[in-house]
């Protein structure tokens, strides 16, 4: 068995490079193969996101939904990370997110990825799994991903908050380009009927009927009981003080210098852009964005 500091001291901050057009670092990129080689099944659940769009929140409403009532013992004992596997994730003295994933005994199996919409491994196409996509403004994405990395030991550095918007920007961020990949999964969901595609910003101003998407999406008509068990559950205070849910039980986080549970709000970004940053990225936004009709909200 590998102890702890040992498993810490073979993990270290990665660079990141060029991998088939996107940024990414070797932690997603080394089980490559067994990854596209993936076998999905009909009933497999994907969770897909840029990161910091709220990918655990909506991991916690499906397994909620799911199996909070019938394994009611995970919810104290397993942490979410092992309930919801990383499909891409590979770091030495771990499992695989693929072994893992492999190993589930729990149907339907609720799969995490961060993977930009050409990079899914074509088994989940071919199955025609369900998939759940989560978006988030960019600017508030920027800021959580700038504190995320200040705080998880296996992100690259991210340098001072202008040097990270700035890459930001120019999509040098572990798995890429935002505008690239909330753009490339909209544009799929326009001709895919399994791919429902959620905002952050909806969530956070009505979550119970995002919930009730969700399951009209997943064919799951819970009582009025458990959806307000589960809207109740997944309030930001609730996770932030659970310790199965909140980051607490991962150890690659340095929770001392910024919490996975930070902030939880829209707007957040207005405490980190400059004015004069604001007016540069609004600028750079609209080029970016102008040939699509995807919108996102950054107040509320
Ligand atoms: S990750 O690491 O990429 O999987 O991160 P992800 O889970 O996608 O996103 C983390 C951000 O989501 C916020 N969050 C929530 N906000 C509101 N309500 C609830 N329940 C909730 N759960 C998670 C989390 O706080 C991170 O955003 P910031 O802005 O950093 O607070």
């Amino acid at each position: 068995m590998i102890h702890f500091t040992e498993k810490m001291e073979s993990l270290s901050r990665p660079t990141l490079f060029d991998f088939h057009g996107v940024c990414m670092t070797n932690y997603f990129t080394d089980n490559w193969e067994n990854v596209q080689n993936f076998r999905a099944r009909p009933d497999d659940i994907v969770l897909a996101s840029y990161p910091k769009a709220g990918n655990t929140w909506v991991s916690y409403i499906l397994d909620l939904l799911y199996f909070g009532q019938t394994s009611p013992e995970r919810q104290g004992s397993v942490p979410l990370h092992e309930r919801v596997p990383f499909l891409e994730i590979q770091m030495s003295g771990y499992p695989s997110g693929v072994d893992v994933l492999n190993e589930l005994t729990t149907y339907p199996r609720i799969i995490k990825t961060h993977l930009p919409v050409q990079f899914l491994p074509k088994s989940f196409w071919e199955q025609n799994s369900k998939i759940i996509y989560v978006a988030r403004n960019a600017k508030d994405s920027a800021v959580s991903y700038f504190h995320f990395d200040r705080m998880n030991k296996v992100q690259p550095e991210p340098g001072s908050w202008e040097s990270f918007l700035q890459r930001f920007v120019e999509g040098k961020m572990v798995f890429g380009s935002w505008y690239e990949h909330v753009r490339g999964w909209w544009e799929k969901k326009q001709s895919c009927s399994n791919i429902l595609y959620l905002f952050y910003e909806d969530l956070i101003e009505d979550t119970e009927q995002e919930l009730v998407r969700i399951c009209s999406f997943l064919g799951l008509s819970p009582t009025t009981e458990l959806k307000k068990q589960v809207t109740e559950k997944v309030q930001f205070d609730n996770m932030k003080n659970n310790k199965m849910v909140n980051g607490s039980a991962d150890e690659v986080f340095d929770l001392k210098i910024s919490p996975f549970m930070r902030k939880g709000r829209v707007g957040d970004w207005k405490n980190h852009f400059t004015v004069q940053q604001d007016e540069q990225f609004n600028e750079d936004y609209k080029k970016k964005m102008k040939n699509t009709d995807l919108q996102f909200r950054t107040v509320l």
